[in-house]
Formats: structure tokens, sequence, C-alpha cells
């Protein structure tokens, strides 16, 4: 197996279990260079294994995975510098101060000196931490650690960046500011978004991979994800009184127009264009009490892709 020149991180059928715990099971994934890919998926899915397997931090039992070219069986040092990871809790030192941290794990990856305190100003910076640059981190509360903690992940100025919930539990404005961060990194750096947050993704993300159970169900970009659940948007419909079976069965074969359901007097009614709207509501004539529409979001399409696996 070799990388394709456009791909910095391919998986191939990645294997691990933890006891009786599948945690992956036949996983595929190529990351493309430049790219910045999230993965989604529920609690215990598979995605922090695999970002620790990518980072050479665990093995697999079985698979392949190449990074940049290199394999992770045969060049883990190599990989290790090239990646900057930012665990899903980083552990700090506590009796650091920012600063001191920062020069430590310079130091660790060989950033030459005479450039470290300057790389460490400017990610302080970036990271709006300059005022905190020599207070311990101790001092700090959680979106001043997560801040830190991206800090050191990006020491090195790494190719590839991975990110387990970089915004995990922080008030709206920290993980915006982070969020935006991460913009500022796009198409700069190949990186890796793990998130619950799914507008998260959807604002980011050039792809988007959903895991369930140790394996990807789907990847692509948000927008197509979108539009492969709902079309392009959904349509509910408050009636007045129950809807004649010939006039659903009118709306079922219209192209286009697909995961009908009638609950509680509402029709809901995914759409592949706004054109379709005038058609239904021709067929309901005057049995309509209310019309709204809105644009599938990617919680619907998570929602309803692992419904439909279980
Ligand atoms: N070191 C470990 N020892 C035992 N089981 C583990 C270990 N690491 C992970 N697992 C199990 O493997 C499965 C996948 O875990 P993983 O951490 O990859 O999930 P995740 O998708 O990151 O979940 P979350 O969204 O909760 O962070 C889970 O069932 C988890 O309990
Ligand atoms: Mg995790």
């Amino acid at each position: 197996m070799t990388t394709s020149p456009e791909n910095m991180i391919e998986i191939k059928s990645l294997y691990k279990k933890f006891g009786k715990i599948q945690a992956l099971n036949n996983l595929n994934l190529n990351i493309k260079k430049g790219e910045l890919l999230g993965i989604i998926g529920h609690n215990g899915a598979g995605k922090t294994t695999t970002i620790r397997i990518i980072s050479c931090i665990l093995h697999p039992d079985k698979g392949t995975v190449l990074v940049n070219n290199l394999n992770i069986k045969e060049k883990p040092i190599e990989i290790k510098s090239m990646i900057g990871y930012l665990p899903e809790e980083p552990n700090l030192y506590e009796r650091f101060t920012a600063y001191d941290l920062l020069k430590y794990f310079g130091e660790l990856y060989n950033v030459p000196s005479k450039t470290l305190d300057k790389r460490i100003d400017e990610l302080l910076e970036l990271v709006n931490m300059s005022d905190r640059k020599h207070d311990k981190i101790n001092t700090f509360s959680k979106g001043l650690r997560q801040r830190i903690g991206i800090a050191r992940s990006l020491i090195h100025d790494p190719e590839i960046i991975i990110f387990d919930e970089p915004t995990m539990g922080l008030d709206p404005a920290t993980a915006s500011s982070i969020r935006n961060f991460i913009l500022t990194l796009k198409g700069k750096k190949t990186i890796l978004l793990c998130t619950h947050y799914m507008e998260e993704a959807d604002l980011l993300c050039d792809r988007v991979a959903i895991i369930n159970h140790g394996e990807i169900l789907d990847i692509d970009t948000p927008k197509n994800l979108k539009s492969k659940i709902h079309g392009d948007l959904i349509l509910n419909i408050e009636l007045k009184k129950d809807v004649e079976t010939e006039k659903l069965n009118k709306i079922k074969n219209i192209d286009g127009a697909e995961n009908i359901e009638l609950m509680d007097n509402t029709l809901t009614v995914s759409l592949s264009s706004e054109d379709l709207i005038s058609k239904i509501i021709t067929i309901l004539d005057n049995n309509i009490k209310s019309v709204n529409t809105k644009k599938p979001t990617l919680n619907d399409v998570f929602i309803q892709r692992i419904k439909n696996e279980q």
C-alpha cells in the first residue's frame, strides 16, 4: 500500500479491540493534504482510538496506517514529529508557567533555540494568552488550559494537526475564538477534528466522516451529507384535518419528495427543490393551517444515519 500523492493519511482495514470491546472494526479512511476533516460519532464510536493510532500512541491489532507515506509501524518517531495532537484532556504540567511549558515542549521537539522564544510569543498571541505568559498552569481555567494545550500542540509547527474535541465544555465565546483560530489554519495544514458539535463540524470542515461502532458510515462534504439524507429542504405543513389517502399518495408520487411522515396532523416532507412546495400545497388544497420550511442540519443527518444503523 502506498499513499496517493493527494492523501496525507491513509487508513486501511483498521481493527482494535480492548478486552471484549471491538473499538475499531474495519475502519477505512483517507485524509487529503490540506484538508480539514471532521469526525463525528456517538460516545465510544472509536474516534479517539482512531486518532491515537494515527498519532502512534496506540498500536492497532490489524490494518495499515500511512502518514505522509510513512507506516506507523516503521516510522513512529518521524510521524510523531509531523503531528500536533491535542488530546481530549490535555495533561499539562501544573507547576509550569505557560512559557515554561511551551519552552519545554519546543525543546523536546527540537525547535531551534534561536526561533523558539519568537514561536512561543506568536502562539500565545494566536490563542490570546500573551498576558498570562508567566502565570502557572494551575491558575488557569478550563478554557485557558485548552488554549495552552492548543499552543503546545502547535509548538513545532506540525504539518498535521489532530484536535480531539477542542471546544468541549468551553463557554460560547471561547469556543468561538478557538473555531476562528482553527479557520485560520484551514488550507495551510492537514487537520483532523473530532467533535460532538454538529454546527462546528458543519462550519469548519471540508468533509465530515460519520463513525459508528468502529467503522466509517459515510464521508462527504457537510453539504452533500445533508442533501443525501433530506434533500435540499424540509417542508412542514400543519393540517386542519386528516388528509385523504388519495392526496397523500399523490404527494408520495412526486419526484423529489421523500421521507414523507404524517404525525399529529403535521405532514413532513423532504424536498429536492423549493419548486415542489407549491405542488404539495395545491394537492392539499384548503386543508392547511400553517406551512414552514427548514434547511436540514448536520444534526438531522447524524441522528438519521445512526437511527438507520440500529
Ligand atoms: N484504553 C482503553 N481500555 C479499554 N477500553 C477502551 C480504551 N480506550 C477506548 N476503549 C473503549 O473503546 C471504545 C471506543 O472508545 P473511543 O475513546 O475511541 O471512543 P470515542 O468515539 O472517542 O468516544 P467519546 O465521544 O466518548 O470520546 C469505547 O467502548 C471505549 O470504552
Ligand atoms: Mg473520544
